[in-house]
């Protein structure tokens, strides 16, 4: 995929802003996966994100002003950025760009105006990080363009912080840390509240992860998910108020007893259960990965899912009809990922089961939903980089 519309994009840049003597450099930021610990990202629990070969990728150069001039291709739009910068409601977008620019320049930088434009291949609201990868591969370009000091770990937290602070949504640092630290084969384990994290490889053998996007998105994603979130911040202060030991949701260990005297309403003694429990499933899938015993991985990635969907309430109807059919159809494990309210679902399985599943799901989903669903196989792929036109 190294040449995915480089060339086109480059003839694109140049028509829209003309050409000098100095070509524009791409650079170009993955998609993610992430195999297990999910919605503990802002609670200081431990997650497994991998980096895959879709991507967002964007041509930039500087064009000695004071101004942004920005080309989206997929929205076919052009727009002009001035300072000072605020959130523009007419083209969402721009704000991924904005809030990145204003989180550099918070960290002392002065960034200088530039021409730039965004091509990708991630579907978007598939759960898979698209917003977070042009966020990520926007501030690596910047940071590479005009030679700013910045490490990859300090790119992911100013994407983190454009998204909260511009685009509006309180995500946690997962899908922006994985983007600018993945490395081909390996996934990691990211400690949320550290920052710390390690490589870890692992030889699938006979068996494959692979993608099935729903191709639905609920509307209410970003308000529900900044509410889970919201509802484990206030479970927090009622535990503390009476173990003020603890210092983050993720690391409650009490028994249901004992929770039951912290008057917790009923959605936040849920939302704790599947924090709690998903940290003890993140343990055997750590254990698990690496020694190859991928049954134990898939049916914690099983669990993982009920619980998202039960307790922390942030599946579907599509999603769970998906996940159920695939227990059904005796694959290894399986379950939604991302934000959820739609977007994918992660499999792992044997490769042979694999185009007999697609049949089947194929079909069955169109009869009850009618909407088609994609099947995506991937590569665990670098994280954000320079790639040569
Ligand atoms: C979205 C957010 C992440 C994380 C996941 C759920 O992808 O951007 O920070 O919270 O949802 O694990």
């Amino acid at each position: 995929m190294d040449s995915f519309r480089s060339k086109e994009n480059l003839n694109q840049f140049e028509s829209i802003f003309g050409k000098t003597n100095q070509p524009p450099r791409l650079f170009r930021a993955p998609a993610r996966i992430n195999i297990i610990g999910e919605h503990v990202d802002y609670l200081g629990g431990t997650v497994l994100p991998a980096a895959i070969d879709f991507f967002v990728q964007v041509l930039l150069r500087p064009n000695e002003s004071q101004n942004y001039r920005l080309h989206s291709v997929s929205y076919n739009q052009t727009v002009e950025l001035k300072k000072p910068l605020s959130p523009n409601s007419k083209s969402p977008w721009v704000d991924y760009i904005a809030g990145v620019i204003f989180e550099i320049e918070k960290k002392g930088h002065v960034v200088p105006g530039f021409d730039l434009l965004v091509d990708g291949n991630i579907p978007q609201g598939s759960g898979l990080s698209s917003s977070a990868a042009f966020e990520v591969v926007t501030g690596y370009a910047i940071k590479e363009t005009f030679g700013f000091s910045l490490s990859r770990e300090e790119i992911a937290q100013i994407g983190q912080k454009a998204e909260n602070n511009f685009v509006g949504t309180k995500c946690g640092i997962m899908d922006q840390f994985i983007i600018a630290v993945g490395k081909k084969d390996d996934c990691i384990s990211l400690n949320t509240e550290t920052l710390k994290y390690t490589y870890h490889h692992f030889d699938l053998g006979n068996y494959e992860f692979y993608l099935i996007n729903s191709n639905v998105k609920h509307s209410l994603k970003d308000s529900a998910y900044n509410k889970r979130r919201s509802e484990c911040e206030s479970a927090l202060v009622k535990i503390k108020a009476k173990y003020p030991n603890f210092t983050q949701l993720y690391d409650v260990n009490l028994s249901d007893s004992e929770i039951d005297q912290c008057h917790l309403t009923k959605e936040e003694t849920k939302r704790t259960k599947h924090v709690t429990s998903e940290r003890e499933r993140t343990k055997v899938v750590i254990e698990n990965l690496e020694s190859g015993n991928f049954k134990e991985v898939g049916s914690a990635l099983f669990q993982t899912h009920w619980s998202l969907s039960k307790e922390f309430e942030v599946s579907c109807p599509e999603i769970d009809f998906i996940v159920d059919s695939l227990l059904r159809l005796g694959v290894t494990g399986a379950r939604m990922i991302g934000g959820g309210f739609g977007g994918c679902v992660l499999v792992l399985d044997t490769k042979d089961h694999f185009s007999k599943i697609e049949e089947d799901l194929k079909k069955s989903y169109q009869q009850k939903f009618n909407v088609a669903i994609d099947f995506y196989k991937f590569q665990i792929s670098d994280g954000v980089k320079e790639v040569l036109i």
